[in-house]
């Protein structure tokens, strides 16, 4: 996928601010601290455009991007991070459940786990919600890089027990690991919406 250009466009902390133009969407849910600002910036190969942090829970906005002038990424603020506190948590909630329900833009999730670790509560949660609601999803399990092909395989192998019914694929935003396949997906999904 080539991508001529992407520009963040802005921050949401409220329905009232999200895009209208109605160009399709693509979702990036997970844990907070998953990857999902840096998965964002390795497909669009732009290094700081979604903020990245060691500092989890920092983005409690939904933030779009818009690529080659005719979709958005859309980046959601990653959730079951321990330490916010209880209004955070339910805040969470309450704005990412609006957002996966009422948004007709949504054209796929993309939700993220983590390749090291077997998946949450949280994550099964989301992926079952998922299902029961029928919106087109993706999984990718990140930070590969950090672990060995056979771990990799296993902890897939693992993930697609907890999490059935979407197609789990593993990316490393260090080495670029998976850009093309997770391109094809969200290509492949766009056409058919
Ligand atoms: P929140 O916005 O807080 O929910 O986090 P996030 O899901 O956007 O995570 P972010 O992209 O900020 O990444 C969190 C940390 O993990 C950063 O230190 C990244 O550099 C690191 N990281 C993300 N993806 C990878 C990866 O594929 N490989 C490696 N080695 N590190 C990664
Ligand atoms: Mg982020």
């Amino acid at each position: 996928m080539k991508v001529t250009s992407a520009e963040f466009i802005k921050s949401a902390f409220e329905k009232r601010h999200w895009t209208t133009d109605g160009r399709p969407e693509i979702a990036f849910l997970g844990r907070s601290n998953v990857g999902k600002s840096s998965l964002i910036n390795s497909l669009l190969v732009r290094k700081g455009l979604a903020r990245t942090s060691n500092t989890p829970g920092r983005t409690q906005s939904i933030n779009f991007f818009l690529i080659n002038d005719g979709f958005y990424f859309a980046d959601l603020p990653g959730y079951g991070y321990a330490k916010v506190s209880k209004t955070m948590r339910s805040d969470w909630g309450k704005m990412a459940e609006e957002y996966l329900a009422e948004r007709d833009e949504l054209a796929l999730c993309v939700q993220l786990v983590d390749s090291r670790h077997k998946p949450t509560p949280l994550d099964i949660q989301l992926n079952e919600w998922l299902n029961h609601n029928n919106k087109p999803h993706l999984i990718v399990a990140t930070k590969a890089d950090k672990i060995s092909n056979n771990e990799l395989r296993k902890s897939i192998a693992e993930a697609e027990k907890l999490l059935p019914g979407a197609k789990i694929l593993a990316y490393s935003a260090q080495t670029g690991r998976g850009r093309d396949q997770v391109w094809t997906e969200i290509l492949l999904t766009m056409n058919n919406s």
